[in-house]
């Protein structure tokens, strides 16, 4: 078992990563001294991980816990403080107190909601994070970020408007919960772990490239040595900025390209998260190399590890550049706003770069095939 230590001040945290890990939870969580053996949990999961849930509970109910199971169903709309009363209430109704837990199984959705239910009951009870998906292995489930979607006055969703800095207890990571993750999602994850090299890494960024093909098909010793590696980007990052006051901001590297095209329909259905990031992460290499950050050689290496990795690097639907720009919140620069990029400069090393000339962005989208 490799335990990375998450240095936050006044709430250390760690991220365990371990193959088999869900069999051993309740000595996991009795070694460490932030979480002990709780006498109660509620044991909240994805329904789609009820099979991983069902482990959690039987080890946990064998070492004398008290265990209250409750499924959620993992979808954006399910973000939502409607299901976070329900979380409430199912923690009032199991009388969990301060002393007790809550347990997070599923992915980035569920990670997030059990993780805001948590901060706001009785003040903010302890969470354990244990990721299902590649996504929140190596991103979601360390650091601390929990919140929920908003409907928009001008209609629309708002991802994350709510929320709270909450750190979990522990993150546990078992790969064995990947078993059973569709390939989409898993690639989808990949796309975070090659961001993760790109920002501060660029030895984890090759060997992603080279063991992309293993990779995408969930290859076991090369995702344990994928893991704790990506792993450290992100917790070393959010160590030294838990509150994204400058440096985490670095994490949405090919977000603001990403997010923009996310929610818009394509040709081919709708982008997972990390589909969107892959596309974005091609477009903020192609506007690096316009502010002449990185060399061609390397955007090129960034387009070929994506597609090593059987991830989309051009977006294929009816959209128009000044539509992007719109949704990235760029048109507001031009009226006067102050508008922040994350560019790589070369592999392994990022930049914000604010108010990026016009030229640059529309460089970004026409490099992947938006103009
Ligand atoms: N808090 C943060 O710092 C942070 C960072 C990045 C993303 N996020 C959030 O994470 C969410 C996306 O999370 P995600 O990509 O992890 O996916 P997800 O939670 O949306 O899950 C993706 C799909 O995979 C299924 N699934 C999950 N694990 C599975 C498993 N082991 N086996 C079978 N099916 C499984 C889910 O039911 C769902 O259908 C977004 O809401 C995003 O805003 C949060």
């Amino acid at each position: 078992m490799i335990e990375i230590p998450v240095d936050i001040p006044g709430q250390p945290s760690s991220v365990f990563v371990a193959r088999g890990a869900l069999e051993n939870l309740p000595s996991i969580l009795t070694m460490h001294a932030a979480t002990k053996l709780p006498r109660r949990v509620l044991l909240c999961f994805d329904r789609n991980c009820s099979v991983h849930a069902q482990q959690a509970v039987r080890v946990l109910r064998a070492a004398g816990v008290i265990v209250t199971e409750f499924g959620l169903l993992a979808a954006e709309d399910a973000k939502s403080a409607a299901v976070v009363e329900t979380i409430w209430d199912a923690a009032l109704a199991a009388r969990l107190d301060r002393g007790d837990s809550f347990i997070a199984i599923g992915g980035g959705i569920v990670g997030d909601l059990v993780g805001f239910a948590a901060a706001t009951y009785l003040r903010g009870v302890r969470v354990v994070q244990i990721p299902t998906t590649l996504l929140s292995m190596v991103d979601a489930a360390i650091g601390g970020k929990t919140g929920i979607n908003r409907t928009l006055p001008e209609g629309g969703l708002g991802k994350n408007l709510v929320g709270a800095f909450w750190q979990p207890s522990i993150t546990i990571v078992d790969a064995n919960t990947l078993r059973t993750l569709p390939k989409r999602e898993l690639r989808s994850g990949l796309a975070e772990c090659i961001k993760h090299g790109l920002i501060a890494d660029a030895s984890l960024f090759r060997d992603i490239a080279h063991d992309a093909s293993e990779l995408a098909n969930n290859h076991e010793p090369s995702m344990d040595r994928l893991l704790p590696r990506a792993i450290v980007v992100k917790t070393a990052i959010v160590a030294r900025d838990p509150l994204e006051r400058c440096e985490r901001a670095k994490l949405n590297l090919g977000h603001t390209f990403g997010h923009a095209i996310e929610t818009l329909p394509t040709d081919h259905g709708k982008l997972l998260h990390g589909e969107a990031v892959a596309i974005g992460l091609v477009a903020a290499a192609a506007a690096a190399r316009a502010l002449k950050m990185v060399s061609a050689e390397e955007a090129s290496s960034i387009a070929n590890a994506l597609a090593s990795c059987e991830l989309p690097r051009t977006f294929h639907g009816e959209t128009s550049a000044a539509e992007v720009i719109r949704r990235m919140g760029f048109d507001k620069k031009f009226e006067g706003g102050v508008m922040k990029l994350i560019l790589p400069r070369g592999i392994g090393a990022c930049e914000i770069v604010e108010n990026p000339p016009h030229e640059v962005v529309l460089e970004g989208l026409r490099a992947i095939g938006i103009a």
